[in-house]
């Protein structure tokens, strides 16, 4: 095991997910773990993560000190490798001049260097910090160097301290995976013996401890996050599953229907339809502001889940949810700034009766799907893109209408048929079209038109947490465009929208 301690970066989770990818257990821990607590665990190493803090702030997390005295390999990243300049003796930290964001062509100084070992002197990483290592503490080198960062890379082979500037976890660090994977085993000597089976194990373990003879409802909205949640849970506990598939009037095409034949008939899950339409769109009337959309929608699922389990006769205990690790992070956990309130995190009512249950918590979306095959779920239930929970409500900027719907939904139809019909369904990780909202003049026969604006959004990622826009090939979205203009009512142009992840996220809202 290697364990990750947490000092707020968006990408802590990251880590840990690297390192589970080599087939090692990682954790994310409290960055208030004493040494004792340390030493118990007995991991063959540790990682600082990054963080958005200056060791000189108020406030700011620290480390305690006695963890670099337990002969435990460290490696400090970004913020942690700071904290490891300004704990040790004789380091020292300054703001930078320039706070450096983004893509950094660093060179390693010393070929010896074990993180870099077979790597070339020149890479390009990513970079995300405002202050700079700028002595060494005793006993360490500098290895690596930018042009905004003298000091990027920093070792001490005897006590097994290692520092880096820049973001190994991140996929736009090009060697990242090697550097991690240097640390793991060439510096930890960590043993590849653990894999998503073992996940599956622990925690049908850990659903049946904590649930014992009690009832679970389910909230299903058809994605992949919470299909998998309930075929879990229905591996753990069959029959004290109840799930509820909510039809909140923003979903896809189809959809629906969809969700009920392949759960319900394949899987034998017992679930619970509710047409709540008209619920959604009452309390949504009249809301732009994305994040009282976001927050609406979460407290109208738990209002629906309550009226349904009361329905059922109560008796309801516990409600699981299909939240991600991405979820949790863009919510803001207690160390990392919010981003956006993901409905299943952040909406949530203070009055909820329920305790949860969300055992996809750690998890990225790509884990999701090696777990839900494992399970034995279809390929096409598994690889669907993802669909976040407040669905198109989040898609049709400002306020939701049911116009506005139909439009998004069939637009969004259109588009999934062609990129389908072109073969890029598996290569694109998620596609979908968006109203902006605005009009614009257009001529369509002899006449000018004012009418809507749609947007093609299209991605490529690994787990969401960073993202590219995709290139689709022209001819295709050619096609798109014009089915989209003849087909649906009230739109009479298109844009493509190419920005990455960051700095957009990937939803418009
Ligand atoms: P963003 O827009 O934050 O999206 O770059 C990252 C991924 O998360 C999905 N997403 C959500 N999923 N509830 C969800 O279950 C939500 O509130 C939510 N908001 C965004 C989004 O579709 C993308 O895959």
């Amino acid at each position: 095991e290697i364990i990750v301690l947490d000092y707020g970066s968006q990408y802590n989770q990251l880590i840990t997910r690297r390192i589970r990818e080599f087939g090692v257990f990682s954790e994310l821990k409290s960055h208030k773990i004493t040494a004792a607590e340390v030493k118990a665990i007995a991991p063959k190493g540790i990682i600082l993560s990054g963080g958005p803090m200056s060791v000189y702030d108020d406030g700011a997390f620290s480390i305690d000190p006695e963890i670099f005295t337990l002969g435990i390999p460290v490696l400090g990243i970004c913020y942690g490798m700071q904290l490891m300049a300004y704990t040790l003796e004789g380091g020292k930290v300054e703001p930078a001049d320039n706070r450096e964001y983004g893509h950094a062509d660093i060179t390693v100084t010393d070929p010896t260097a074990v993180l870099f070992k077979d790597l070339p002197a020149k890479q390009y990483v990513w970079m995300s910090h405002g202050d700079l290592v700028t002595k060494l503490p005793a006993g360490f080198k500098d290895v690596a160097t930018s042009p905004n960062c003298p000091i990027a890379s920093i070792a001490d082979d005897e006590r097994r301290f290692y520092g880096i500037q820049f973001h190994a976890e991140v996929q736009n660090t090009e060697y990242g995976h090697e550097i991690l994977h240097h640390f793991a085993f060439d510096v930890c000597h960590a043993e590849a013996n653990w894999s998503m089976q073992d996940f599956i194990d622990q925690q049908i373990q850990k659903i049946r401890e904590t649930v014992g003879d009690k009832k679970v409802l389910l909230g299903l909205s058809g994605g992949v996050d919470s299909s998998v949640t309930g075929v879990l849970l229905h591996k753990a506990i069959g029959t004290q599953l109840t799930s509820i598939f909510v039809d909140h009037g923003l979903l896809r095409k189809n959809e629906a229907d969809q969700v009920m034949a392949s759960l319900k008939g394949k899987f034998g899950l017992n679930i619970i339809k509710v047409d709540a339409q008209k619920r959604f769109l009452d309390k949504l009337a009249g809301v732009s502001d994305p994040e009282k959309k976001r927050k609406i929608i979460g407290n109208e699922f738990i209002r629906v889940f309550d009226d349904e389990a009361a329905k059922l006769n109560g008796g309801f205990d516990f409600l699981a949810q299909g939240t991600l690790y991405t979820d949790v992070i863009e919510s803001g956990t207690d160390t990392a700034q919010t981003i956006k309130s993901h409905h299943n995190v952040g909406g949530l009512p203070k009055d909820v009766d329920f305790k949860l249950i969300e055992p996809l918590r750690t998890l990225f979306k790509d884990e999701v799907r090696e777990l839900g095959e494992k399970l034995g779920m279809p390929h096409s239930l598994v690889w669907r893109q993802p669909f976040p929970g407040p669905g198109l409500a989040i898609r049709v900027v400002g306020a939701v209408t049911p116009d506005k719907l139909t439009i998004v939904r069939d637009s969004d139809a259109i588009l999934r048929d062609e990129i389908a019909k072109a073969g890029l369904d598996k290569d694109i990780w998620q596609y979908f079209t968006v109203l902006p909202g605005f009009k614009s003049v257009g001529v369509m026969g002899d006449g000018r038109t004012y009418d809507y604006t749609i947007g093609i959004r299209a991605v490529t990622s690994i787990d969401g947490m960073t993202a590219d826009f995709a290139k689709i090939p022209w001819d295709v979205l050619q096609k798109i465009s014009v089915r989209i203009v003849n087909e649906v009512a009230h739109v009479n142009r298109v844009v493509y929208d190419i920005t990455s992840k960051p700095p957009a996220t990937i939803e418009w809202e």
